[in-house]
């Protein structure tokens, strides 16, 4: 069954929602919080090791109930039951989406044209774990006998950013080796990393699904020439390993059958790090720990397609999502971990958000006549507070927020974690209070100044407060919390694009610059550069006149 192609305006619950909106506009949290004493309570759920409580913000148990008419008039459930049994709902591509399949149990039957994929998923997930078993032991040794200390992994795009991401975030859990990332084109960064290396003890892990990818092969052919200035051509089996669908183009960059890890065409790369894309993760915190990510993702995504749409974390945080985007007109959120170790986090997520629902043609091939994708953006807190939250609190834009944040701490220093955690706290609360003129004014009392200096810096000291905030509290960030979260916000992304008819699996917008980069490339050696617009001509000729 091919998915739904609702225009979401069309539905009678997008009308409801456009004159609830009229309603409650302009209602203050804080009121709301005064009338309901029952409130947070009410928009709370408590799952697992999950808190997830979304009452902060500026809606109402109506606003929630038409919301959640309009994921039942869009069809989601039918849609959630066409991604997880295989469906081939990346229309535009041809494929399934099956990413959770990946962190599925080995007892599931999940079929791909007929046949069960999970006897070949298991056969890769053995392959990492004797790999990196391998590898992290000492057992599998460099070219001249010697065990590996470092590993570079060599991607872009969901090739590098989930497995960077999850070794930041895990790097508590980390092994002795040392884990790099190349992924920019910009020869400075591959150059800058091989400075740091010994090619003796260094294991190299390409990774791309397509292995065309101009970034990837130019830094993998880059690392293999420095690497045959110390070693000899048969050494390269040693030391390189890569994961791709292409198992040709593997072959011919001359990488080793042995050392091929395979994934499939219905894994999306952006979603692709539970696959043999996730190996350098493998190596840097153990099997054990990648497998926990696994099984975080796989209770998550039992929890997404079988609870009830009131109490799925995925659906209403997508739902809140919609309700900011397309009706308070909020273009963008922010992510704000309360954790040093999710650096990393916002980053991962703008490939996730902003490549998969920042679309413009519906499902019908017709453009949209509303908003789509939201921008997505953020940093830990507390050094974000001492960033950007000043826009947030006092600026003219609207700004939706998740606050994730963990009750203990990994090294265990109370203080600092009670320190972090009031911050936590403190924020959201700041958020949805604000602070009013009288209480400016009242602040000021004993301060020894002027009426007239109060008058004058009042205006600049009062914080409109109710702004929007969802508070994401899970008990310790581990591997099977880190899997949770990071699925949730991938059904959260499914959601979106269900509801807003648009195909979140493809990327085709990504394409129209790389083929233009490939012509000026071309051009370089060329007498002139040939049909381009007066700026980019002139440009390019500074360019060769430079460099
Ligand atoms: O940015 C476009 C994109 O196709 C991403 O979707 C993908 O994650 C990335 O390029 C890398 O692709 P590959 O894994 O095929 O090298």
């Amino acid at each position: 069954m091919a998915l739904p192609s609702i225009n979401p305006t069309t539905t009678k619950a997008w009308k409801k929602l456009e004159a609830h909106f009229e309603n409650v506009k302009g209602l203050e949290m804080k009121d709301l919080f005064a009338q309901n004493k029952e409130r947070a309570n009410q928009m709370a759920i408590n799952w697992e090791d999950f808190y997830v409580d979304y009452s902060k913000n500026r809606i109402t148990s109506e606003t929630i109930n038409l919301l959640l008419e309009l994921a039942e008039e869009t069809k989601l459930k039918e849609a959630i039951q066409s991604q997880f049994s295989g469906e081939v709902i990346n229309k535009t591509e041809g494929r399934e989406v099956l990413h959770t399949a990946l962190r599925a149990k080995a007892t599931d039957t999940i079929l791909v044209e007929g046949k069960n994929v999970m006897p070949e998923i298991f056969e890769v997930k053995q392959k990492i774990e004797t790999f990196s078993n391998q590898v992290i032991s000492g057992a599998l040794k460099g070219y001249t006998n010697k065990a590996f200390t470092d590993i570079v992994n060599i991607g872009i795009g969901g090739s590098d950013l989930g497995p960077a991401m999850v070794v930041e975030s895990l790097q508590y859990y980390k092994n002795h080796l040392t884990t790099h990332f190349v992924s920019n084109v910009d020869g400075d960064h591959v150059n800058q990393v091989l400075k740091t290396l010994n090619p003796e003890t260094t294991l190299f892990v390409i990774v791309s699904k397509t292995f065309t990818t101009q970034e990837t092969l130019s830094n993998a052919n880059t690392i293999r020439t420095w690497f045959l200035e110390h070693a000899k051509q048969e050494d390269v089996a040693k030391h390189f390993v890569a994961v791709s669908t292409n198992i040709e183009k593997v072959k011919a960059f001359g990488i080793d059958q042995n050392n091929i890890f395979p994934m499939w065409n219905w894994v999306g790369g952006r979603f692709s790090l539970w696959s043999a894309v996730g190996l350098t993760i493998s190596l840097s915190v153990g099997y054990k720990n990648f497998d926990s990510l696994l099984a975080g993702a796989n209770k998550m995504d039992t929890h997404f397609k079988s609870t009830d749409f009131d109490q799925n974390i995925p659906v209403v945080l997508a739902l809140l999502s919609i309700w900011y985007n397309n009706f308070f007109n909020a273009e963008s959120e922010a992510v704000i971990p309360y954790t040093q170790y999710l650096t990393q986090f916002a980053t991962y997520l703008q490939q996730g958000i902003m490549e998969s629902n920042g679309k413009s043609v519906d499902r019908n091939g017709d453009l949209v006549n509303y908003q789509t994708g939201t921008l997505i953006w953020g940093e830990p807190g507390t050094n974000s507070q001492h960033a950007f939250f000043q826009l947030i609190h006092q600026g003219t834009k609207l700004i939706p927020a998740d606050f994730i944040g963990f009750a203990q701490s990994l090294h265990g220093n109370q203080d600092h974690q009670d320190k972090l955690m009031s911050n936590y706290f403190a924020q959201t609360e700041a958020l949805l209070n604000g602070k009013t003129k009288a209480e400016v004014e009242a602040e000021f009392e004993g301060q020894n100044l002027s009426a007239e200096k109060i008058k004058e810096l009042t205006p600049f000291k009062v914080f409109e407060g109710n702004k929007p905030t969802n508070t994401i509290f899970i008990k310790k960030l581990t591997p099977e919390s880190l899997g949770k979260l990071i699925a949730m916000y991938e059904h959260k992304i499914f959601v979106q694009g269900i509801i807003w008819n648009i195909y979140s699996y493809d990327q085709f917008g990504v394409e129209l610059g790389k083929q233009l980069a490939n012509k000026i490339l071309n051009e370089f050696d060329n007498q002139a550069f040939d049909n381009h617009d007066g700026s980019t001509l002139n440009l390019l000729n500074l360019y060769k006149k430079l460099r």
